[in-house]
């Protein structure tokens, strides 16, 4: 099985991922994450994204897409992709490196979101250091303050999560990426869910979705 989820910063991508990765077996090929990762440990590649992460701006494409192709290779028993393609360039190198491999793409999901809530939604995120744990000071507070529940490490806000560059990155959604829901609306089924909803029944009808996708293969 192979899913995209679309949807601009902060529509619920990361925290819905999660959940359906674990609950289908699925490999989380998150680019955002991978770039974190990247840059905590310092690699040349870290170093080479930073400001693109710091300032809201896209990382270039042929970085992108070679980082996402090597996670690719590695995994043979399905991929969810969060935040990736980004761009129309992008998303036809994917379906030049699908070609080629000869697998496809199962179901694409964009997760429709009122942008104006998006401000409140990002600047009160938190993450957990140790594992990625996602909080929201709203609408998921952790039990103990700056504290994870699952497993105790250091809550910490994302640099790009300052209102500022929260909106220098919907702007680059608006242009860059909102292109993409055109792109698979007529290249496949495009399937929408209101993002807008509470988590779990977000959830809920994700899970309904890929259910179906499975029953048709
Ligand atoms: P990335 O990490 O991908 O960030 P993003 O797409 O902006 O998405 P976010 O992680 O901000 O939001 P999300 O949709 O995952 O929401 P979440 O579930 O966390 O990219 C970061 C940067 O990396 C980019 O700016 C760029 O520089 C670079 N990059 C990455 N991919 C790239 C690419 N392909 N090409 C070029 N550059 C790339 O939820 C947000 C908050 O809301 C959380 O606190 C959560 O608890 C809460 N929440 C979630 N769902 C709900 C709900 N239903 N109700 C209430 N609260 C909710």
């Amino acid at each position: 099985m192979n899913l995209i989820l679309l949807g601009c910063p902060g529509a619920g991508k990361g925290t819905q991922s999660k959940v359906l990765t674990q609950r289908y077996g699925l490999a989380h090929i998150a680019t955002g994450d991978l770039f974190r990762a990247q840059i905590a440990q310092k690699t040349a590649l870290g170093q080479k994204v930073e400001g693109y992460l710091k300032a809201g701006t896209l990382v270039p494409d042929s970085i992108v897409v070679e980082m996402v192709a090597g996670k690719l290779d590695e995994s043979s028993s399905g991929w969810l992709l969060d935040g990736f393609p980004r761009t129309l360039e992008q998303a036809q190198q994917l379906d030049k490196y699908l070609k080629a491999s000869a697998k496809q793409i199962d179901m694409v999901i964009y997760l429709a979101m009122d942008e104006n809530a998006v401000v409140q939604r990002l600047t009160t995120r938190r993450s957990c250091a140790s594992c990625g744990e996602l909080y929201n000071t709203i609408s998921r507070p952790p039990q103990v303050e700056g504290k994870c529940d699952k497993c105790g490490g250091e809550l910490k806000q994302r640099e790009d999560d300052l209102e500022s560059t929260v909106r220098k990155r919907l702007m680059v959604y608006e242009d860059l990426t909102r292109p993409l829901i055109a792109y698979y609306r007529s290249e496949t089924t495009l399937h929408e869910v209101d993002g807008n909803q509470p988590p779990d029944k977000v959830t809920e009808q994700l899970v309904a979705l890929v259910d179906s996708a499975k029953v048709a293969r």
